[in-house]
């Protein structure tokens, strides 16, 4: 009798349909969650989570996300790569996805090919970063994407002069080499140059050396967060705008969730960027309206919340596709070409070629909307490729 029962118990277990058997797919998340950088990382981690909220119940049958979330503490390339050497040996994670910071997502490169996991880069934005591995794929951005077509706009809009300001690291020196070379091309001079320290920044004296050179235009990038609004407070109280200068750059400086703290300094300011939470498409509205649902009224989501966001979707697209089966080669196929035409930031691709994010970039000025600073979308550059990897023939 036990033993037929025993027969009968492996009989349906073998009949049981694929998807009833319990599939878990482990993705190391490496944020930022700690230290001065962390409303950064606290952004990011706000769109994974909506994503999650949304759309856990659209996982195939049977299918399971663990989600193993590790805090690299800011642009610490020596953390990021001891926490993604632990995700991949110890936690056996079959993807990687998040980074903030370049230098981090730079790290943990070289171990994504060596193990042969897929890495998501749902933030950092210096343009080489998807040549040094093919597993990694990006659905955030490039600094070229942005600072490029800002300077053609710029020379040709009656800046005649731009002294640039930037961080001194990957994405500010892309940012800066973007920018100048769109200016230059165009009839643009350039007034001067200087980089500055990522790490705690005093603003005041390079600023001031700006102001001295006498530009029609401060351009500048610093990352997102608290330094963007620590810039914006210094260029107004070194009197820029009194002189008659005016700021602009990617998005990253007029980020919206810090918008408001920055205050009618920021008025006026002209930034090129992928997405703004003042936008008014059908599907940026459907998610502003579930995000202040989920975080409270008064909160923006930043870009970063996109890249999140955007980025746990690209996720959940291997996932079904694979049936929670996941083969890193045929993930990378998955990705190459993966589209979502309706992106709270419009219609997004990724590069089959070069496994970069092509995208919209909208010129913004910072104006009230109903008595808010918003960042208002005033022009559309349709579907832009990453200039770097375009002008340098870089997959
Ligand atoms: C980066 O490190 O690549 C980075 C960080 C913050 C930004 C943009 C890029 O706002």
């Amino acid at each position: 009798m036990r033993l037929w029962r025993l027969a009968a118990a492996i009989a349906l277990a073998a009949a049981a349909p694929a998807g009833a058997i319990a599939q878990t797919v482990k993705v190391g998340i490496i944020n930022t969650s700690s230290g001065p950088m962390a409303g950064v990382g606290e952004q990011l981690d706000r769109g994974i989570r909506l994503y999650m909220k949304e759309h856990e119940k659209d996982l195939p049958a049977g299918v399971k996300l663990e989600l193993i979330r590790r805090d690299d503490t800011g642009p610490n390339p020596e953390v990021a790569k001891r926490l993604a050497q632990e995700l991949i040996t110890r936690d056996h994670v079959q993807l990687l996805a998040g980074a903030i910071f370049t230098p981090n997502a730079l790290a943990v490169a070289p171990l994504a090919t060596e193990a042969k996991v897929p890495f998501i880069i749902m933030n950092a934005g210096t343009a080489m970063i998807t040549t040094k591995s093919p597993y990694i794929a990006r659905v955030s951005f490039t600094l070229w994407q942005s600072s490029y077509p800002l300077g053609a706009w710029a020379a040709k809009h009656g800046i005649k002069t731009a002294y640039s300001v930037v961080s001194d690291y990957g994405p500010g020196i892309d940012a800066e080499q973007a920018f100048t070379k769109g200016f230059t091309d165009n009839g643009g001079q350039m007034a001067g140059s200087v980089r500055i320290p990522v790490a705690n920044p005093d603003f005041v004296p390079f600023l001031q050396r700006a102001k001295d050179a006498k530009p029609d235009a401060v351009f500048s990038f610093v990352p997102a967060g608290k330094e963007a609004t620590a810039l914006m407070k210094t260029f107004g109280d070194l009197g820029l705008g009194q002189a008659g200068i005016k700021l602009i750059g990617p998005g990253d400086i007029t980020t919206d969730e810090e918008l408001q703290n920055m205050g009618d300094v920021a008025l006026g300011v002209v930034t090129m960027f992928h997405y703004s939470a003042a936008a008014t498409r059908p599907a940026n509205l459907v998610f502003v309206k579930a995000y202040k649902a989920e975080y409270g009224p008064t909160q923006e989501p930043s870009f970063e919340v996109v890249g999140g966001y955007d980025g746990m979707a690209a996720i959940f697209h291997v996932i079904e596709e694979q049936k929670g089966k996941i083969d890193p080669d045929q993930t990378m196929a998955l990705l190459k070409g993966w589209k979502d035409d309706n992106s709270p930031r419009g219609p997004i691709y990724i590069d089959p070629e070069t496994r970069d994010i092509v995208q919209n970039e909208y010129l913004r000025r910072v104006e009230k909307v109903n008595g808010q600073l918003a960042n208002v979308e005033i022009e559309t550059l349709p579907m832009v490729k990453d200039p770097w990897k375009e002008l340098n023939h870089q997959k």
